[in-house]
């Protein structure tokens, strides 16, 4: 603020006229509104974090640069450091030094390029030994510095998919081990669940059965960028409408068949026993 003040009297005392004077003690509040004010540095980094990689494609980080008026970036410098370990050391991937901010990468496949409110960090085929936190340091014209970090991890593939059941829930419980981002999805008998079947949960990990007695193939595929993998609980076989229908059709049509072939012998007897008859009555009048 001392500078700003400074300016201000500078400008009055050179003769300026009142307007600017006015001017410039009306813009001073502005300036305190700002989110850095007029005498820090700050630095964000824009990515999400975590920010996953997937192994063998690029990595790049943005950070976004703030600074007063009156200060000036004098350089900035990308490190990193594992996330975990014994001893954990910084180690500097790239210096941006001195006004033009001209970057010097430590590391063939790193590349960073800085203006005055934006720094970017590039590696390219990026591998998971380039995980770690990643920290972007801003020195001002001062010698103060400020740091924003950022934890970078590999995109993991899909592993170890498993369904269980709860029993006491009727529930199935899909379970995935450490993919990156994984999502659920659930099959009953090879076709997508209906609400006959059953119900997700909202992050599709748990579905409800509310088909009773639970039967059949119930499949859990879990996918992510890198592909997917599934696994299947298998209950006891469904007692399909479909098949009780067949069966009693078949049913009917054989007790239709015997039916017809016992009338059928039936009919036969009586006819000879009625020409038997016939026969001794024709015997009796001739006689
Ligand atoms: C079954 O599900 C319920 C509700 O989600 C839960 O509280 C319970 O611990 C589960 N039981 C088993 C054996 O996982």
């Amino acid at each position: 603020m001392d500078k700003f003040l400074f300016l201000c009297s500078l400008s009055t005392s050179a003769g300026v006229m009142d307007l600017q004077f006015f001017l410039c003690w009306r813009i001073a509040p502005l300036f305190l509104l700002m989110p850095c004010g007029l005498r820090c540095v700050s630095v964000h980094i824009l990515n999400e974090e975590p920010v996953h990689v997937v192994p063998g494609s690029s990595l790049v980080l943005r950070a976004r640069i703030e600074q007063g008026p009156l200060e000036d970036v004098s350089m900035v410098t990308w490190e990193r450091e594992p996330e975990t370990g014994i001893a954990p050391a910084w180690l500097m991937l790239a210096t941006c030094p001195s006004r033009s901010l001209k970057c010097a990468g430590m590391r063939p496949n790193v590349r960073v390029h800085t203006e005055q409110q934006e720094t970017i960090l590039q590696i390219n085929g990026y591998s998971r030994a380039e995980s770690g936190v990643y920290a972007v340091t801003v020195t001002d014209h001062t010698g103060a510095k400020t740091t924003a970090q950022c934890i970078v991890r590999e995109y993991e593939a899909v592993h170890h998919v498993s369904v269980s059941i709860n029993v006491s829930h009727s529930s199935l419980v899909c379970r995935e081990a450490w993919g990156t981002d994984p999502s659920f999805s659930w099959l009953h008998e090879r076709a997508a669940i209906t609400q006959t079947v059953g119900k997700l949960s909202n992050d599709g990990t748990t579905l409800l059965v509310t088909r009773t007695p639970i039967c059949g193939h119930f499949t859990c595929m879990v996918s992510n960028k890198l592909g997917d993998s599934s696994a299947t609980y298998t209950a006891a076989p469904c007692e399909t409408e479909g098949r009780g229908t067949t069966a009693a059709v078949v049913c009917l049509v054989l007790l239709l068949l015997f039916g017809g072939v016992l009338a059928f012998l039936l009919w036969r007897r009586h006819r000879h026993n009625n020409r038997g008859e016939r026969l001794h009555e024709h015997l009796d009048d001739t006689i």
